[in-house]
């Protein structure tokens, strides 16, 4: 298998991250024998720096030309005071729409192995398995009219939360595919009892439901999801929201898996798929080695499962992921009480490559006997 993967490492832990992620798909590589081959390209502030662009032509040449992009994270304190369109950030939206990668799936999974690492009971969160769809082209994101207003006597902001129904039937057809394949239940979160949006949505996502007559279909309300996500993670299999319900809640799923350092995710529907952790650059901890590059190392396995189809090779790096976490590997932001060795971001993506090498020699003196 060839595959094309654009790399856009961005700031901050992004780098850290991103290449313990491609030591992981180079072991996969090499193990398998397939030919990925890398082309890394500026994004965020780093582009900034460099170009005065946080989302530079060449970069957007090299994602569409791509099977996949890799990015790590974007964002910086220094470029806080930039207007809104030439942040960082901003790249990443250009970057997500230009892909029109539309549906952003977020796997939130407690290990067994870290489930101490939780602040919530162990009881609570044992066994939680959720998957967030998030919308990611529309709502407050990208709605026009946008701006602050500075003619009156006093300034105003403003945003405008739009979906039409397309933009809400394709990412519902996304979340009941996904449910099928998973637990066959689906809870669309909206604010319908407030907001015209809302109410569109939940009609869409009806409609949508009565082709899948085998998944189970229920409506949350996106405060009191946020408060069932705490208390009852392990009622909720596929979790389908608009753009920034799906932002906030997976930020709180995080605590599920003991850190927003352990979350994923694929952003899937358009041209070229993206994948990227669901943390941000973490300027708090930059630099030092410290990050945890498990977010990162499965999203590298969600590009193997969703743009490459190999589906083995995804399953063992997340086996590996596992294996790693039941000897007692931790980062810093995973400790528990259970961990019993704390490593850095290089020394994780070191024994992940390993455990993926170790597996794959078992599968091959299995099949040798
Ligand atoms: P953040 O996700 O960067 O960090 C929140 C907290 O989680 C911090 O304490 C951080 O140290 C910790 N953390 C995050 N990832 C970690 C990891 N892999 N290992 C260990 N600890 C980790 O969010 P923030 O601090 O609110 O934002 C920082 C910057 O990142 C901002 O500029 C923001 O816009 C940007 N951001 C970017 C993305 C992205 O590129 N996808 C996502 C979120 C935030
Ligand atoms: C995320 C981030 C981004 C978002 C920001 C950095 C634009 O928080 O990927 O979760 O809000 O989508
Ligand atoms: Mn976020």
């Amino acid at each position: 298998m060839k595959l094309k993967i654009t790399v856009l490492p961005g700031d901050g832990i992004g780098p850290e991250v991103t290449q313990e992620a491609l030591r992981v798909l180079c072991s996969v590589a090499e193990v398998y024998g397939h030919e990925f081959s890398f082309e890394e390209h500026l994004i965020g502030g780093a582009a900034i720096e460099q170009t005065g662009s946080p989302f530079p032509p060449a970069t957007l040449d090299s994602c569409l030309a791509s099977d996949a992009v890799l990015l790590g994270a974007v964002g910086a304190p220094q470029f806080d005071g930039l207007a809104g369109d030439q942040r960082p950030e901003a790249g990443l939206l250009a970057l997500r729409s230009s892909c029109g990668a539309f549906a952003n799936l977020r796997p939130v999974v407690c290990y067994d192995a870290t489930a101490d690492s939780s602040p919530l009971k162990a009881e609570v969160v044992n066994g939680a398995d959720v998957l967030i769809v998030r919308e990611l082209l529309g709502g407050l994101y990208f709605g026009a009219p946008r701006g602050i207003n500075d003619e009156g006597a006093t300034r105003e902001g403003f945003n405008t939360m739009r979906y039409d129904e397309q933009e809400v039937e394709r990412v519902a057809r996304v979340a009941f595919e996904a449910a099928c394949a998973r637990g066959r239940k689906v809870t669309s979160v909206d604010k319908a009892n407030v907001l015209e949006t809302s109410r569109l949505w939940r009609e869409v996502v009806n409609r949508v439901a009565r082709e899948y007559p085998q998944v189970t279909l229920e409506h949350m309300y996106v405060d009191a999801c946020a408060m069932h996500l705490m208390l009852n993670p392990r009622r909720f299999d596929v979790i389908l929201t608009e753009n920034l319900f799906g932002d906030i809640l997976s930020d709180e799923a995080a605590v599920l898996a003991g850190s927003l350092g352990m979350l994923a995710s694929a952003s899937v529907g358009g041209g070229t798929d993206v994948y990227e952790p669901v943390h941000g650059s973490a300027p708090d901890i930059a630099g030092q080695g410290l990050a945890n590059p498990l977010g990162a190392i499965a999203s590298a396995a969600l590009l193997l499962r969703h743009t490459a189809g190999l589906e083995q090779e995804a399953q063992d790096v997340e086996d590996s992921i596992r294996a790693v976490l039941e000897r007692g590997y931790r980062t810093a932001d995973i400790q528990g009480q259970t961990g019993k060795y704390i490593v850095g971001t290089e020394e994780m993506g070191t024994l992940v490559s390993e455990a993926l090498a170790e597996l794959a020699d078992m599968r091959h003196a299995y099949h040798a006997v």
